[in-house]
């Protein structure tokens, strides 16, 4: 059973300016290169949180999921395996690699690597942020929520339901486009999908959730300081109440910045809304790419 987004990997011509955007504009933890010269940053006491690796073009490289034990990982390999995907089991290097004592990996009929790891390595105390803020709420309901572009909505539907085991949280059908949301712990969703063009691969936000609203604010002011495009505008979403503004990375996936988003429970039941946003969450920058496609 996954407990939470562990961790996440970009590919990027855009290493460099990403280490200023991480920790400037995003308030993270810049530590020492990987041995590829991938940044690398942490958001809280887990050892790292998000790699940025050097790559011809941007793209979503890994996401790590957090499981109790490999114990479960086995569990769900099963399950996985019995749906058509290989796993593979990561050598004692590659899992130091990730700061994790182990994880088996495999890319999903959509083109996505998922990767199950245990054991997160934790250095407690030690989170310094990039810049004054608050940090980051992360914890039991782990690193934030990604937003995945993929080629057909309902197979991913399907695979992300009944073959990983997320739970649906809802669902917002917003004129012609169609969003579906999953959980796996309190936060409303680790995991949304959308389909916006047949065949299309992507990914549109990694969402971050700080702990006072004051820095979201901070954060639209030093990416307007520093020319940093804001492509939504402060709004709050219909679904989690997320209080948030979308900042334009150099790898153009967007990172939604929030605070104060709900925590639900085991008896959640799953709804559907007409819209997005309850306010806000205006179009800024319709100039700009509309979203990280890497198709297929
Ligand atoms: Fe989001």
């Amino acid at each position: 059973m996954i407990r939470s987004m562990a961790y996440l990997g970009l590919n990027t011509p855009a290493v460099t300016e990403w280490r200023t955007f991480g920790s400037d504009i995003l308030g993270l933890h810049a530590i020492d290169d990987g041995a590829d010269g991938a940044a690398r940053f942490r958001m809280d006491d887990a050892d790292c949180r998000l790699w940025v690796h050097p790559g011809i073009h941007n793209d979503i490289a890994y996401i790590g999921w957090s499981l109790s034990d490999e114990r479960e990982a086995l569990e769900l390999k099963a399950v996985i395996e019995a749906g058509g995907a290989k796993l593979h089991r990561a050598d004692a290097d590659e899992a130091a690699a990730r700061r994790v004592r182990g994880y088996y990996w495999f890319t999903d009929p959509m083109g996505f690597r998922h990767e199950l790891s245990w054991g997160q390595y934790v250095s407690p105390g030690t989170f310094v942020p990039g810049r004054p803020m608050s940090g980051f709420r992360t914890g039991d309901q782990g690193m934030g929520h990604i937003v995945l572009l993929v080629p057909d909505l309902r197979a991913a539907d399907l695979f992300y339901r009944e073959v990983m085991g997320f739970n649906a949280s809802d669902c917002i059908m917003d004129g012609t486009r169609e969003l579906l949301f999953y959980h796996c712990n309190g936060r409303h969703h680790s995991l949304a999908i959308g389909s916006p063009a047949p065949g299309m691969r992507g990914a549109h936000h990694l969402m971050l959730e700080v702990n006072s609203l004051h820095d979201v604010g901070i954060a639209v002011d030093r990416c307007v300081e520093t020319d940093v495009p804001v492509s939504k505008s402060i709004g709050c979403h219909t679904n989690d109440r997320m209080v948030s503004a979308y900042l334009y990375s150099p790898s153009v996936l967007r990172i939604e910045y929030g605070y104060g988003g709900i925590a639900i429970d085991d008896l959640w039941e799953p709804k559907t809304y007409s819209r997005t946003s309850l306010w806000g969450h205006k179009e800024l920058r319709p100039d700009l790419p509309p979203a990280m496609i890497v198709g297929n």
